[in-house]
């Protein structure tokens, strides 16, 4: 049984992520802005209060955990732009201030610095809307950041180019730092699946201090 703190608990892929780590018997913190957001009904779920973009907030929600999961989002554009860079900087200073007793970290990521070949990534493509650009590069300049740190294991976990609730078949696979398509030419993954293969890598860390993709 693993303690997992998750921020952005109550959302889309924080909530699924929940799921999966009770569903394995681990227990769980769903740290959340907003406590009445979150339904508590599982006796190894309880719930605390923090913001990620506050160092000390994390340090405390981390406290006592052996992996921090981050599913936090920015809503739009700019909303990414003010809040996944920095929420990877507060993570890491918050973490860095446990010292030796600060948990592993794993994050979501995204899918727009993934190459696609010939040099290219997702978010070289033409036409992209600009709100999409400026979430893609929000992951993009958090990833680099991660790229830097050494002394907090973290794990940096990028969806496929589409990511929605669907079906749980335990199944998807993985690279570094390439887009994986299917058999159709479509990059995609359920909640569900991608929910999979982050506690995958919680219960089994093979991917710690690089980005690795999830995708069928
Ligand atoms: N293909 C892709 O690359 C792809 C596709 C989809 C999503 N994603 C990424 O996956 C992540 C999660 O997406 P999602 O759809 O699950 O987002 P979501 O449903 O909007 O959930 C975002 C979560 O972040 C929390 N949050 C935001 N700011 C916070 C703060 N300062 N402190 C603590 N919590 C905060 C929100 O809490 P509140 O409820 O309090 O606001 C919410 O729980 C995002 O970073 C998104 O960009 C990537």
């Amino acid at each position: 049984m693993t303690n997992i703190a998750i921020i952005g608990a109550n959302g889309t892929i924080g909530s699924a992520i929940v799921r999966e780590a009770l569903g394995r018997g681990h227990t769980v913190t769903a740290v959340v802005r907003d406590r009445a957001k979150v339904s508590v009904g599982d006796p190894h779920l309880r719930v605390s209060v923090g913001d990620v973009l506050d160092p000390a907030s994390m340090s405390a929600a981390a406290q006592g955990h052996d992996v921090v999961v981050s599913a936090v989002g920015g809503g739009d554009g700019p909303g990414h732009l003010a809040t996944i860079a920095p929420a990877a900087r507060s993570l890491v200073e918050g973490l860095r201030a446990l010292g030796d007793q600060a948990p592993r970290l794993v994050t979501v990521g995204g899918a727009g610095s993934l190459s696609v070949g010939d040099g290219k990534q997702v978010w070289d493509a033409p036409d992209l809307p600009e709100f999409l650009l400026q979430i893609m590069h929000a992951h993009g300049d958090a990833l680099d950041f991660y790229r830097t740190v050494d002394d907090v294991a973290w794990t940096n976990i990028s969806p496929a180019a589409t990511i929605a609730p669907g079906e749980r078949t335990g199944t998807y696979r993985t690279a570094l730092d390439d887009l994986l398509l299917n058999e159709r030419g479509e990059s995609a993954i359920s909640v569900e699946d991608y929910a999979v293969a982050v506690l995958d890598e919680v219960d089994e860390p093979r991917h710690t201090g690089r980005r690795f993709a999830v995708g069928y």
